[in-house]
């Protein structure tokens, strides 16, 4: 499990979460040197979950660490961040010349799907946790990591003061302290 620290020091960042417009990334820099860095090490070829996309910034990042055949790439967004967001995601997607057809797209939240008939048999290689960041909501999504694959990799966004949801959240799931390796291959620390 890789912590994120957070996107605090990402002025874009900023004026995507004030605005909700921009189709950037809402991570930074670092960070997504970081989790690029980890998937090209990993070599999965499971599936890979984001969980909150907002424009889709980050999901084409990381659909582009891939050449084909890549693995499948699924989203839960309730899509209710800014008007036309999912108009907004396949415009962004298309940018980077990736069919957003490849990305399954499940408009809810994450809880709504955890148990649902679409996603009850799957089992993903990466997860990116970068949703509603108040901590009753970190937990419903902390419960996506039972779905993890042996070897598979969570990345949490926003594990940083400026967001204090996230950390009690992963610090109230003791299970995740005891059968988790955490892994920090990047240091996000250094950008602040
Ligand atoms: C911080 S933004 C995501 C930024 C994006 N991961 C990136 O790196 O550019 C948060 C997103 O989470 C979505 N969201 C909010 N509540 C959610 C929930 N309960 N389940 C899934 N997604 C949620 C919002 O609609 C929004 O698109």
């Amino acid at each position: 499990m890789m912590r994120m620290r957070g996107g605090t020091s990402n002025p874009s960042a900023k004026r995507a979460r004030t605005k909700g417009h921009s189709i950037k990334s809402e991570i930074s820099p670092a960070e997504m040197m970081g989790m690029k860095e980890v998937l090209r090490r990993s070599h999965f070829n499971g599936n890979h979950l984001e969980i909150g996309t907002a424009a889709g910034g980050t999901l084409k990042e990381i659909i582009n660490c891939y050449v084909e055949p890549r693995p499948n790439f699924f989203v839960i967004d309730p899509m209710t961040y800014f008007p036309n967001q999912f108009e907004k995601i396949c415009q962004n997607l298309r940018s980077a010349n990736i069919d957003p057809k490849i990305v399954t797209f499940w408009k809810g939240t994450s809880a709504q799907f955890l148990k649902s008939y679409e996603t009850r048999d799957k089992s993903f290689d990466f997860i990116f946790i970068d949703g509603n960041h108040a901590h009753y909501f970190v937990m419903l999504d902390l419960d996506w990591c039972d779905r993890l694959s042996v070897g598979g990799v969570v990345c949490l966004h926003d594990n940083s003061p400026a967001h204090p949801g996230v950390g009690w959240a992963v610090n109230s799931k003791p299970k995740l302290r005891q059968s988790w390796a955490v892994r920090v291959p990047y240091d996000f620390t250094q950008e602040n």
